[in-house]
């Protein structure tokens, strides 16, 4: 008898392009688990209403990135491919589970603190404001939305209406994930069903990933200014790696390595592979390092996975025709399983109808 393939989803919220810390946090694990798994990979537009609600430039940002995951080699006959709101299920057991989720959790997340410190206009290194105190405070003009509060519940919503299992996501989303574990087995053990599996992070290979920007510190992110993006031109990408923040080289043989500099070791690692960031180590270690060799080859192999991306993705992106087909084909299949699981929902939880 034929196994049933394990359910996959992940999403990328519609804010602008993708990233590389995108790419190898997220869409590369989605292009290599389609073979062997059933992927349903969406994007979160309703998530970027959190952050960036802007109705001109919404349809580009989901248009972008629905472009960026064909031309990466998400194929829509192997996965499921849509558009988070034409799942309108989606949104109303966003509202069903936030009954089960506290508001104390949600204000104790890493995320929701980082955003919420952005909204208010605080510094958003500055660990010490009492957050929560400024945001009881704030008034109607300087606040800090709901949706951004809830954004765990809906992320949550999106993995368990699928009935996900493997969830291909970055570093940065665990916390997410972990709540989303909570509340799954929270509603199953609160409705005494067995509604929800508890979903775990993927990534091919390895621990998940991290990618570090290129200003010396942190991770690659759009709101940081230090990306890369899949459709960057050569120039411009060139430009970028050459401009990356290092340091002033090792002083003596031996030193241990910077962080700037171990940052474009391991965005190297990634394009490269293992035997050519060896190379480097070693000239670091005894001093021959020239980052001029370094960021020319880095930019080199950065593009070679790049490329062929961007001149897909020109192609595909104008493509109104075939880009309607595929999330068309993509909201009917994943309205199947949603609608089923919201109904399961509803009913655990006493939501019946008299007709
Ligand atoms: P978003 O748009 O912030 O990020 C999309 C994906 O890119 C990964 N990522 C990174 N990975 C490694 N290094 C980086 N520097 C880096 N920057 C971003 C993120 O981990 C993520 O995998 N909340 C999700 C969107 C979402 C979702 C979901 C994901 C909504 N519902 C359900 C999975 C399942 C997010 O962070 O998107």
């Amino acid at each position: 008898m034929p196994t049933e393939k394990e359910i996959v989803l992940s999403g990328i919220r519609a804010t602008g392009n993708l990233h590389l810390g995108n790419y190898y946090g997220a869409l590369r694990n989605f292009v290599k688990m389609q073979e062997d798994y059933d992927c349903n990979y969406f994007i979160a537009d309703l998530h970027a209403l959190t952050t960036t609600p802007d109705p001109k430039m919404l349809h580009e940002n989901v248009r972008n990135i629905l472009a960026e995951y064909l031309a990466a080699g998400v194929d829509p006959d192997k996965a499921t491919i849509f558009v988070q709101s034409d799942v309108p299920e989606v949104s109303e057991m966003y509202l069903l589970l936030n009954m089960h989720v506290g508001i104390g959790e949600l204000l104790r997340t890493a995320s929701f603190k980082d955003k919420a410190r952005k909204q208010l206009g605080l510094n958003p290194n500055d660990e010490s404001e009492d957050i929560e105190r400024q945001i009881v405070g704030s008034d109607s003009n300087k606040r800090v939305n709901a949706g951004l509060l809830t954004y765990p519940t809906l992320m949550a919503v999106d993995i368990l209406i699928q009935k996900a299992r493997k969830v291909p996501v970055g570093k940065d989303q665990e916390q997410h994930l972990e709540l989303t574990r909570r509340f799954a087995r929270r509603f199953n053990s609160f409705y005494n069903v067995d509604l929800f599996p508890e979903p775990e992070n993927f990534n091919f290979g390895s621990a998940s990933v991290k990618v570090p920007g290129l200003d010396g510190s942190g991770k690659m992110g759009k709101s940081e200014g230090n990306c890369i993006y899949l459709v960057d031109d050569e120039k411009v990408l060139r430009k970028k790696v050459m401009r990356a923040v290092t340091d002033q080289g090792p002083q003596e043989p031996g030193s241990p390595i910077s962080e700037p500099v171990e940052n474009l070791l391991t965005l190297m690692a990634l394009t490269s592979g293992p035997e050519v960031v060896q190379q480097y180590r070693d000239a670091y270690a005894d001093c021959s390092i020239r980052y001029g060799d370094l960021k020319k080859q880095l930019a080199e192999d950065i593009l070679k996975v790049t490329t062929p991306i961007r001149e897909r993705y020109l192609d595909i992106r104008s493509d109104d025709e075939y880009l309607a087909k595929v999330v068309r084909q993509g909201a009917e299949k994943a309205r199947e399983r949603a609608s089923r699981t919201l109904e399961e929902v509803r009913k655990a939880m006493g939501i019946i109808k008299f007709y």
